[in-house]
């Protein structure tokens, strides 16, 4: 079994319409199938305690569309940060019946998950979305100091994403 590997350019910045800035990346011997789970390590080391910024991973599965997955900050409450993790699909047709999820996308299709807690900033939190073996995928915040699994949502894409909805090798 060939082992996935990911190269990330940061030479090559890109701006799009709504990034300030990003990087490039991809997966190189991705089997033809795509990927069944992926996982980002994010960490907030010190931003301002204010909405408006998204610290985000975008993926997108075989032949169809793209997902999101992310950190952003939120104001204190009660004393205490609160970061809020986002996992979304903009593919059209997708459904979910998850309490965090609701439809829609950025005013477009898809479905949008998100959860609030008391996050610590600085500390690395992994991302994973996972398969569950066919088109439902999860996402999951893993706190890797306390090692606590904190459910974003759960969305199902449709079938016709490719007959396989799994990640493609070419991310950006
Ligand atoms: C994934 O979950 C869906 C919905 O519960 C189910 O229909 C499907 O069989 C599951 N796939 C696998 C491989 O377990």
């Amino acid at each position: 079994m060939k082992t996935a590997s990911i190269s990330i350019s940061l030479a090559s910045l890109i701006l799009s319409g709504k990034a300030l800035v990003g990087s490039e990346w991809s997966v190189t011997n991705v089997p033809s199938t795509g990927l069944k789970d992926i996982t980002f390590p994010l960490t907030i080391v010190e931003a301002d305690h204010i909405s408006g910024y998204y610290f985000a991973q975008q993926y997108a599965f075989i032949n169809s569309g793209i997902g999101y997955t992310g950190l952003q900050p939120r104001p204190d409450a009660n004393g205490k940060p609160v970061l809020h993790g986002v996992f979304s699909s903009f593919i059209d047709g997708s459904t979910t019946t998850d309490k965090n999820c609701a439809p829609g996308a950025d005013g477009g299709p898809g479905v949008s998950c998100s959860v609030e807690w008391n996050g610590v900033y600085g500390r690395r939190y992994d991302f994973e979305v996972k398969s569950n073996g066919s088109s439902v995928w999860t996402g999951t915040a893993i706190d890797t100091v306390t090692g606590a699994r904190i459910h974003i949502g759960s969305y199902t894409v449709p079938a016709s994403a490719g007959g396989h909805p799994e990640f493609s090798s070419r991310i950006r």
